[in-house]
């Protein structure tokens, strides 16, 4: 259904958002990364739990609520699917940043799940996560990759994946649950999106 022009409502307790969906159809020139004390590994049977603590450290101040309302099993499933591709990204003896990539459909990559931790936002770590991505994407046997963000990721996240070399290609709007009110993320988080009860 297409909305109409103009304002439309969005019910108390829900949050809305624009999604801008982004792809590249060849392989990139990487930009200049700073090679910082990080280091990637692929988690080959990623621990429900460690997922979920990781993807709650670099997504909640952004409101990503899809993972952590699933349960073991729905996670589970998700995160070892054959295709699917988790790395994470470690710093000062921590993980610090999620990379997913998702090659179920044939000869396409989507980069699923793409952010560092606030500790490391602005200190390079993401610049040097991309060409990782990007490395790791185009190895295989892909005509495309594309992902999509939205009006409560990081500020800067659009022109980040701009500057890359995606395209934009598709805008949508999310309406969800307010992941705040059912207690998957503190009320206190993402300030940019205020609560409406
Ligand atoms: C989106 C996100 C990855 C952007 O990363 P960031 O922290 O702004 O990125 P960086 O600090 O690595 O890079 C910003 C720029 O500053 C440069 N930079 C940063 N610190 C630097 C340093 N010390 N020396 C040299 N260059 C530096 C980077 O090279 C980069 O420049 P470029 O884009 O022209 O290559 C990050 O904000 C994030 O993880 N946000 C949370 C999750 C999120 O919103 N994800 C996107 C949703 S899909």
């Amino acid at each position: 259904m297409m909305l109409p022009d103009g304002y439309s409502d969005v019910p108390a307790g829900k949050i809305a958002a624009v999604v801008t969906h982004l792809q590249m159809t060849a392989r990139p020139s990487l930009l200049a990364e700073r090679a910082g004390p990080w280091t990637l590994r692929r988690v080959a049977d990623p621990d429900v739990d460690w997922f979920r603590d990781l993807f709650y450290r670099v997504g909640h101040h952004w409101l990503w609520f899809s993972r952590l309302r699933m349960s073991d099993d729905e996670l589970r499933a998700a995160i070892h699917a054959p295709l699917v591709e988790i790395h994470a990204l470690s710093y000062d003896g921590r993980d610090e940043g999620l990379l997913e990539l998702d090659f179920r459909t044939a000869r396409e990559c989507e980069l699923a799940f793409f952010g560092v931790t606030a500790r490391l936002i602005g200190s390079g770590a993401g610049r040097w996560l991309m060409n990782r991505a990007l490395e790791a994407a185009w190895s295989r046997p892909v005509d495309r990759l594309w992902l999509h963000t939205c009006t409560f990721d990081h500020p800067k996240a659009l022109a980040f994946y701009e500057r890359t070399g995606f395209i934009a290609f598709r805008r949508q709007i999310e309406i969800a649950d307010d992941p705040r009110l059912d207690g998957f993320i503190p009320r206190s988080a993402a300030g940019h999106v205020p609560i409406i009860e």
